[in-house]
């Protein structure tokens, strides 16, 4: 019986999802080293500092603090990068490409601001970059996009990419909880990022939408280039008659490419769409992604957005796709004319501005509960052409009304112009708030 290849591998932090990749090759070492005709060994564990308590215990000899010397180890065959951050994790990363390692990370951030250079620099000296664990935690939506639905030209990806927000909005809809009262639970189950903007102002998920949008298209786009608004103004009468009109509020992240302009539209922000769409019951920490290819038709892939397993699960099969590379399995043959004819493709790609969505609208308007009000709102969006399909009215005891309309097709840049002119017209008592409404086109 021939002996298998021994793959070393090191990681750079050992924080929740390093102790997952740890625990969870060791819970099916066997049956994981069948399949990959392999043995795995964990050589290296790159931490800030050795003494601290973690769940996982492993050999104190594995540890060093010295982060560099797992990269610059040659008997290290795949970095695992987990650390997070885009300062160290990008010089590190920078550092092993460019030695022509194999380097796979779940670090989304670093990928949406530097991916363009780090798989330059992969493409340069024959390393390689996996992130399947970067994008919808557990769900295998880098490798479904890339392999599985090859043949496909993409008109529509969107979905729900950021769990923690997704477990806010469903405690908000289910029990009737305000957004610090669920934020609250969400921080106390450690689903709130350290840095809690990124899940609440919709960053997180905005960066994976990056992440998907170069994947399906080839072109990067700029995260200040698209629309990124997190759930903070949601409340939960939003949601109530969100309800009533037969829609779900959930953060979406959206990528359409229209064929015919060669036109990218990528944005991210919370919209309400029909509760009879899939990814509308995605709740909780799940995470969902329907994918439209011109193929295929529709592709719904829907599971753990975040956590310590799920997360780890996608760095192991990234992990496995390194070893495969590793014992020679073929890869595509990539000329750099080849290169060149394929980065052609999204040359005239253009990205949508900000201000050029049409679309339906949700507006929450706090206004003074006094005759003519509703005909002066209705008169001063008229002149953007911005006409009404259902009308709410909350009236308060303070002697102010909130009134919820959605209206008729229209534009973001007439929505911006009508909202600011009902803010000037001195009707409202605080700033309006608008919510998109998510069709197919
Ligand atoms: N903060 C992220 C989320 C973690 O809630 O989805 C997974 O990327």
């Amino acid at each position: 019986m021939s002996e298998k290849r021994i793959i070393r591998i090191g990681l750079l932090g050992f924080g929740v999802v390093g102790q997952g990749v740890w625990k969870n090759i060791e819970n099916n070492r066997q049956a994981l080293e069948y399949r990959l005709g392999a043995q795995l060994r964990i050589d290296r564990i790159a931490v800030r500092d050795k003494t601290r308590f973690r769940e996982v215990v492993v050999p104190e000899a594995t540890y060093t603090e010295d982060p560099g010397s797992v990269v610059d180890d040659p008997s290290i065959d795949i970095v695992c990068e987990l650390m997070g951050g885009t300062d160290k994790a990008l010089e590190l990363t920078r550092r092993a490409l460019q030695m022509g390692k194999i380097v796979v990370t779940a670090n989304k951030a670093l990928i949406c601001e530097h991916g363009e250079e780090l798989f330059a620099i992969a493409r340069r000296t024959g390393g390689h970059y996996f992130y399947e664990a970067s994008v919808a935690g557990g769900i295998p939506i880098i490798k479904t996009i890339r392999e599985a639905l090859v043949a496909n030209r993409f008109r529509l990806i969107f979905g729900i990419l950021n769990g923690t927000s997704n477990y806010i909005l469903t405690r908000m809809e289910r029990e009737g909880l305000s957004f610090e009262e669920t934020l609250g639970d969400a921080r106390k189950l450690g689903y709130v990022e350290a840095d809690e903007s990124l899940d609440l102002d919709g960053i997180d998920a905005a960066h994976k939408t990056v992440i998907l949008a170069y994947l399906a298209h080839g072109k990067w786009v700029r995260l200040e280039d698209i629309i990124c608004e997190g759930i903070r103004e949601i409340t939960g009468e939003d949601i109530e008659i969100a309800g009533q009109l037969g829609y779900k509020i959930k953060l979406l992240g959206v990528i359409e490419r229209d064929f015919e302009s060669d036109q990218l539209c990528v944005r991210l922000h919370p919209a309400l769409i029909s509760e009879k769409e899939v990814i509308a019951g995605v709740d909780e920490v799940y995470n969902g992604v329907s994918v439209t290819g011109d193929v295929v038709g529709t592709t719904i892939l829907i599971g753990r957005g975040a956590g310590q397993d799920a997360t780890s699960s996608s760095v192991i099969s990234d992990i496995a796709d390194a070893v495969f590379t590793l014992q020679g399995a073929p890869e595509p043959v990539i000329s750099e004319e080849d290169e060149a004819v394929y980065n052609k493709l999204a040359d005239g790609l253009g990205i949508a501005s900000k201000t050029a969505l049409e679309g339906r609208y949700y507006l929450r308007l706090h206004v003074k509960d006094e005759k003519g009000v509703l005909a002066s709102v209705s008169e001063t969006l008229a002149k953007e052409q911005i006409s009404f399909a259902t009308v709410n009215q909350k009236e308060n005891s303070d002697g102010t009304a909130i009134l919820f309309l959605t209206t008729h097709e229209t534009s973001e840049a007439a929505i911006l112009r009508g909202l600011a002119g009902l803010t000037s017209t001195g009707l409202l008592g605080r700033e309006p708030v608008m919510i998109r409404i998510f069709e197919r086109s």
